[in-house]
């Protein structure tokens, strides 16, 4: 076969189909024709569309034609024409066509068009080769690439902060250990406990649940910084909007106060939905019309609306007025609750029918660090609550007072011991900060219209499932 330079069918498709000779090479989406033509929809993953390659039977053997089944992988060289078919304005004339490796149609499981999303999820090495998954993979890129943009073009500094750690920054005990320690012969110590100091880092660590603590670290010093990471939970939630293992941003500013945390936090998610409005126009095409016939439109709204911005304590009274009209909630509703993502979804989507951020939460559901409101009651929490997804970011000014932060962390039972770095901040030049946490999956679950988070990551880790 003739070596010609290999064109990405993305950049074929910008071409003017005037009849140059070109290679593409790619997966086999279908054949169909005759016994004197057909017609192989090829794909490469550079673009949701398809290029046609027209195989005129007399130029090519039968034992050529017959492994080009679906999922078969093939290199074609021919003449980029117009379409004289309708469906696609270009196709290739093919001249040559190479086999790379084929599909057994017996045995290769996707065949036909609408397996279901479970289905896929059983085969998750295989499923990125569907419509749905490519270009849902593609929106992922397109947004991890948005954060980075977002942020470098405001100044922030990418931190990396650690994935294993000795601290617990939400506190809830949720935490995958890392050990090196034989299990099986677990040392113990006097007292009967684990002997850490044998194991490889000296004492108790685990997988990181944020790197939030860290991130106020590198704030502090300068002065605008975002982590991009893994991060890891080791609850039990079995819910289409938890994963045991998911990707976390988390922007923490020196000087801002919660006020200007809303302000961030409401324009970094209306730039990155922006963002895939302006880049991903196909491939959110197709999620519209396959999954969720309103994503365009609700994308769309969220962009020009400006949050709604409450107390918590209002949004319970919102809820309570609810019951008293008669709208049933599984989960009961009083002044204290953590709310429940049916909560939030009625919020957002019945009362106010928009995007809130709820805001001085009680301080006895929200974590350790959030700077303390002179009522003694509540604490400057924010959670951003989003149409179908509910809680999408969570969020506070953090406590900058060395002496409440100190009793806050003495009230709650927390080690000092293992604090004492974080404390130092605010022994050493503290100032009011702020901060919030996007979960990458719950974006895209919005962005993408997908209904279940197993399905905006490439291999999802839940409870009893740590497949490829
Ligand atoms: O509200 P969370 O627990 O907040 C923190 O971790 C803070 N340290 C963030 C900060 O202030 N820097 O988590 C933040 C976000 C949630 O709003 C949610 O979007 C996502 O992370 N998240 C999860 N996403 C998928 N699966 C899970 N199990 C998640 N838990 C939280
Ligand atoms: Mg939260």
């Amino acid at each position: 076969m003739e070596q010609i330079k290999r064109t990405k069918i993305v950049d074929l498709l910008k071409l003017d189909p005037a009849g140059e000779i070109v290679n593409v090479k790619g997966w086999v989406r279908s054949k169909r024709g005759n016994k004197n033509v057909s017609f192989i929809a090829l794909n490469d993953g550079s673009t949701i569309k398809n290029i046609q390659i027209v195989v005129d039977s007399a130029s090519f053997d039968e034992s050529v034609l017959k492994p080009i089944t679906t999922g078969a992988c093939i290199s074609v060289n021919g003449a980029l024409v117009a379409s004289q078919g309708q469906g696609q304005t270009m196709e290739i004339n093919a001249s040559e066509i190479q086999l790379y490796g084929e599909a057994d149609p017996n045995v290769y499981p996707l065949q036909k068009k609408g397996h279901s999303l479970e289905f896929l999820r059983e085969i998750a090495h295989l499923r990125p080769r569907t419509n749905t998954f490519s270009a849902v993979l593609r929106v992922r890129h397109a947004m991890a690439y948005a954060i980075h943009k977002y942020f470098n073009d405001r100044g922030f500094f990418y931190l990396h902060t650690p994935i294993v750690t000795a601290s617990d920054c939400e506190g809830a005990g949720e935490m995958f250990q890392v050990t090196t320690l034989d299990l099986n012969a677990i040392p113990k110590t006097t007292e009967g406990g684990v002997d850490f100091a044998n194991d490889f880092f000296g004492k108790a660590t685990s997988l990181t649940v944020s790197g939030q603590l860290e991130g106020e670290l590198g704030a502090m010093a300068l002065g605008a910084i975002y982590t991009f990471g893994p991060t890891f939970r080791a609850e039990n939630s079995n819910t289409p909007r938890h994963l045991a293992e998911f990707w976390m941003i988390e922007p923490e500013v020196a000087f801002n106060e919660i006020v200007e945390n809303m302000d961030l936090a409401e324009d970094f998610l209306k730039y990155l939905i922006q963002y895939a409005l302006d880049n991903c126009q196909d491939d959110l095409a197709f999620l519209n019309e396959m999954w969720d016939k309103e994503l365009l439109e609700r994308l769309d709204f969220v962009v020009k609306n400006k949050f709604i911005r409450l107390p918590y304590t209002e949004g319970i009274k919102i809820l309570e007025e609810a019951i008293a009209g008669g709208h049933k909630f599984e989960f009961p509703v009083s002044w204290g609750i953590d709310l429940q993502s049916e909560h939030e979804r009625y919020l957002v989507e019945k009362h106010f029918k928009c995007p809130v951020i709820l805001t001085d939460y009680p301080k006895e559901i929200k974590a350790f660090y959030m700077k303390q409101n002179d009522d003694g009651k509540t604490v400057r929490a924010m959670d951003v609550l989003f149409p179908k997804i509910g809680e999408i970011i969570g969020g506070s000014q953090r406590e900058e007072d060395y002496d409440k932060l100190k009793t806050r962390i003495e009230e709650m039972g927390i080690p000092m011991k293992d604090m004492w770095w974080y404390l130092d901040t605010r022994r050493f030049g503290s100032a009011p900060h702020s901060g919030f946490g996007l979960g990458f999956e719950r974006l895209l679950l919005f962005v993408t219209g997908m209904g279940n988070i197993r399905d905006v990551i490439p291999f999802p880790r839940t409870p009893n499932n740590a497949e490829y």
